[in-house]
């Protein structure tokens, strides 16, 4: 990538192998993953293919999710996510913004923190008009992630290959 976004205590930047073993370890968490997919935990080796993915993505497209670090410490905490939910086909075109902590950090903002950077960055440095995020509807603290941003309810649908419930959220530039 070669991209690095600062904020005031985190820093965004490249997926590197180092990574692996903290991000498998947040997907290994069932509280981190509750709302999240299928709602299972990630093996090691699908938290693997995940990171190579997301490296891809940066490399064919140019921009996709950021790691997020302490920037004190530079200890992995979790994701910044830029994306293209293709699993909803509804909405497209369009661009998610995501955000995932892991467990023992929640409640101290950094994943809105993370994700106003990101943000900042859909609109100002790729010129979108528009981001969304689909959130699972009981999954409040995302919910009040997407508020602080200034993100307001789109529309409430279902994820047609999971049958799982969706509020999609938005926000314009
Ligand atoms: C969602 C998540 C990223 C939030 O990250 P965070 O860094 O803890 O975010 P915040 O510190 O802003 O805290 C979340 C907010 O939700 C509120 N909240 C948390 N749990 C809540 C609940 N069960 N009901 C209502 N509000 C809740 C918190 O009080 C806080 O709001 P406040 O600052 O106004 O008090 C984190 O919980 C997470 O990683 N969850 C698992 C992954 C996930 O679900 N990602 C989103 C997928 S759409």
């Amino acid at each position: 990538m070669r991209l690095r976004l600062a904020t005031e205590r985190l820093v965004l930047r490249d997926w590197t192998e180092d990574d692996v073993e903290p991000f498998a370890a947040m997907n290994a968490d069932p509280d981190v993953m509750r709302y999240i997919g299928d709602g299972l935990p990630r093996t090691v080796r699908q938290t693997r293919e995940a990171v190579e993915l997301m490296m891809r993505r940066w490399d064919e497209q140019g921009w996709g999710t950021f790691a997020v670090e302490l920037a004190e410490t530079r200890e992995f905490v979790g994701f910044a996510a830029l994306a293209v939910p293709a699993f909803l086909p509804e909405i497209l075109p369009a661009v998610e913004v995501g955000w995932r902590i892991e467990r023992r950090r929640w409640g101290q903002g950094l994943a809105p923190e993370a994700a106003r950077a990101v943000m900042g960055f859909a609109f100002d440095e790729l010129g979108l008009d528009r981001v969304v995020s689909c959130i699972h509807p009981q999954n409040a603290a995302s919910i009040r992630v997407a508020e602080k941003l200034g993100m307001t309810l789109e529309r409430e649908t279902v994820v047609p290959v999971r049958e799982v419930p969706c509020s999609v959220y938005e926000r314009r530039a």
